[in-house]
């Protein structure tokens, strides 16, 4: 027994209550508490069944994710289980919340479970890089077959507590609020009709139910092999259910543990571990008055009625918040309320949503041709396209017409919040809301906060990005603020190695095997040239591509000639406009880098601009500009972003390349002095 455990006695019904906040994860006090409380109960003949019960909001959240990487401490959950399994008498699971990992896993390894309705089981250790290492690459195949196992584990997803009803994870529903009651009511049933205490080990026939398993494994390896490509546990997850399928129970712990601990112990896994807390620090700024009073957002205008602006409108309205949304011509207004309708059709159209909350959610929206309209809004985000005038304008009207206390925000990509805030006569209540497109499925918001932008405006925003389902991250203000600005080296180096004479498809072909979903030439085809280019002072690829009709997929040709099915080849025009605009630019030919180097030349500069952004105090820590990449631009999760990369590949490493490529290329190289400092002192960004 210890502060996070209590037992008491009902009857013959041992209960023991675990309340570790904020989630009841499996830390060692939790383990060494629970594990003392069944061994007591266990010995006392007095208690003819065990019900283990959570306070708090949750049951069990798994293994306590803090602790992978230290010296694992007894009892191992390993321990604690084999004590319920051999507990010799009815261990009963009641459930509330979310029993996940590890959580699951106890449940599994109970004899039996009871759940209010509410409740959602799942083995989310994907997405941390790991598998459920307690027994739930075995149990689980055991109780609802190999095929769901699998799928359960490998989407990571959480099943409902009717669902789990259905699959057998769960054995009774209880009413909502009445968990403890219901459980004991059925421990006394189990002790009364004497029910047989059966192991989930011991348990064979969903195993047996399918006679030929190949097809079952060559299914999920296929269907992991495109949706996470790179990653290592979908595969120790398939190869421990095989495991669990043809090796008998005990070996089979043996396999999981040895698939297990090769996960633990892999850098892809300590980068999906740190960007699991990374995700939840965003929302934290030093400084900033927990208590703080905020201000209240129940009515929202926006304006603009483009691809922005609705998807920036949707997110409101999927969270029940009325938008009146602005524009400045009916004919755009319909356009934009129409392509609004089409997303929400489409999600009903997947099952997504049903049809009665399409519907709940247009009409939320109060369609306007009028700033006077937004007089009664609390929060007003601006989304016109990106010039300071057009912009300023706006918000000097806005001041004009905004009740006072209304947070006026600019979904500015690069501009100068602190100018646009300028044009007002409130400038503690302007901050940046950048969402990135398509707005209502992106993840990432950025918060940018002006020079003035008062505290309770900042809050107000944060928690109002937690309300519509966005991760929060806060940047101070500089062109392109954290996510834009630190990729602008990626893009800038891309297409330079290409004047120097490695080919577009190599650079793509570096890129997409470092883990990002498609190289930047192929994305540049893709978003269309015409869309993305600028004017630049000096003859570019990009033009002369647009000059020659190649906008890209959506003209048949780009960077890549495309067929009818869009399959792309490299294309020996694209080669001779290349090598035109190298020699126009003196641009000395170099014979195409390696993998290993386009990685360093491109992406090794995208850590030094990290470095500015942090040594500026743009961003708050490191960890919010590794959200910032991986929400907003696909940086591959399992490298933890480009800060923890580098410090996985080691920040003088990364020093002595950065002044190498200084001395070749010049100053725009020169590592920034906190890469320095740190590489110097054997400090770290993320450590
Ligand atoms: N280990 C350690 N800390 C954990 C944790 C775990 N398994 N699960 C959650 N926490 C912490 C969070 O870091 C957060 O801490 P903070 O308040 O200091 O930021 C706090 O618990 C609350 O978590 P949060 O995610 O903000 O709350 P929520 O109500 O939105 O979600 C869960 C709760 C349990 C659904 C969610 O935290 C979760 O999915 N946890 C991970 C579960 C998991 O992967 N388990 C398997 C581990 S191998």
């Amino acid at each position: 027994m210890n502060a996070v455990a209590t037992s008491e006695k009902q009857g013959e019904v041992g209960i023991i209550t675990i309340d570790s906040p904020p989630v009841n994860a499996f830390g060692i006090a939790v383990r060494e508490g629970l594990h003392g409380a069944i061994n007591a109960f266990k010995a006392d003949d007095t208690v003819k069944a065990i019900v283990v019960i959570c306070a708090g909001r949750t049951f069990f959240a798994g293994a306590d994710i803090s602790e992978f990487g230290k010296p694992p401490q007894e009892p191992l959950l390993g321990t604690v289980f084999a004590g319920i399994e051999d507990a010799g008498k009815p261990v009963i699971a009641a459930i509330h919340g979310t029993a996940l990992g590890g959580g699951c896993e106890f449940a599994l390894v109970c004899n039996f479970r009871v759940s209010v309705p509410s409740a959602k089981l799942g083995l989310p250790e994907v997405k941390l890089g790991l598998l459920p290492g307690a027994g739930g690459t075995q149990r689980l195949p055991r109780i609802v077959g190999p095929e769901l196992a699998l799928d359960l584990m490998l989407s990571g997803r959480q099943v409902g507590a009717n669902e789990a009803l259905k699959l057998g994870l769960v054995d009774e529903l209880v009413p909502e609020g009445a968990l403890l009651e219901g459980a004991v009511a059925f421990a006394n049933r189990v002790i009364a009709e004497g029910r047989p205490v059966t192991k989930v080990r011991d348990r064979r026939d969903q195993l047996d139910a399918v006679a030929d398993k190949a097809p079952i494994f060559a299914a999920a390896r296929a269907k992991a092999a495109k949706a996470s490509r790179g990653y290592m546990a979908p595969e120790n997850i398939i190869k421990a259910v095989e495991a669990a399928v043809t090796l008998p129970f005990d070996e089979g712990m043996v396999r999981e543990r040895e698939l297990f601990v090769e996960l633990r112990d892999s850098t892809q896994s300590a980068a999906q571990r740190y960007y699991f807390f990374a995700e939840r620090q965003g929302g934290k700024v030093p400084g900033l008055p927990a208590d703080i009073a905020l201000r209240n957002i129940a009515k929202v205008g926006v304006i603009g009625a483009g691809t922005m602006g609705g998807g920036i409108t949707m997110n409101f309205l999927s969270a029940g918040i009325p938008v009146t949304l602005m524009e400045m011509t009916q004919e755009a207004l319909d356009r934009g309320i129409g392509t609004i309708r089409r997303n929400y059709e489409n999600s009903a159209k997947r099952g997504r949503i049903t049809t009665d909350e399409v519907e709940r959610c247009m009409a939320l929206i109060t369609p306007s041709l009028d700033m006077a309209d937004l007089s009664d809004v609390d929060l007003v985000i601006e989304a016109v396209f990106e010039r300071m005038d057009v912009k300023k304008d706006i918000f000097s009207r806005l001041d004009a017409v905004a009740k006072p206390g209304a947070i006026l925000a600019s979904n500015t990509s690069f501009l100068d919040l602190n100018e646009i805030a300028g044009a007002t006569a409130r400038p503690e209540s302007v901050i940046g809301l950048h969402f990135f497109s398509p707005a209502n499925v992106m993840r990432l918001l950025e918060i940018v906060r002006g020079e003035k932008t008062a505290d309770d405006v900042l809050a107000t925003s944060l928690k109002l990005a937690g309300k519509i389902g966005k991760v929060p991250v806060v940047s101070g203000v500089c062109d392109g603020f954290i996510a834009n600005r630190i990729m602008t080296p990626r893009r800038e180096q891309c297409e330079a190695v290409i004047l120097e004479g490695t080919p577009p498809e190599l650079v793509d072909k570096a890129i997409y095997g470092f883990g990002f979903g498609m190289g930047p030439f192929a994305t540049m085809d893709l978003v269309g040239l015409d869309v993305i280019n600028r004017s630049e002072p000096y003859r570019t690829v990009k033009q002369d591509l647009l000059d020659a009709g190649r906008r890209g997929q959506k003209s048949g040709a780009g960077y890549y000639d495309y067929d009818e099915n869009r399959k792309a080849t490299p294309s020996p025009l694209v080669a001779n406009i290349i090598a035109d605009v190298a020699a126009e630019r003196g641009i000395p030919q170099s014979p195409p880098l390696s993998q290993d180097d386009l990685i360093a030349r491109t992406l090794y500069p995208v850590v030094n601009e990290g470095a500015r952004i942090l040594e500026e105090g743009i961003a708050i820590r490191a960890s919010d500009i590794d959200v910032a990449c991986i929400l907003g631009y696909n940086w591959p999760l399992y490298t933890g972003g480009p800060m923890f990369w580098a410090d996985s590949v080691g920040l003088p490493k990364i020093v002595a390349e950065l002044r190498r490529l200084a001395s070749i290329h010049g100053p725009q190289f020169e590592p920034a002095p906190l890469l320095v400092k740190l590489a110097e002192s054997g400090g770290s960004f993320t450590g």
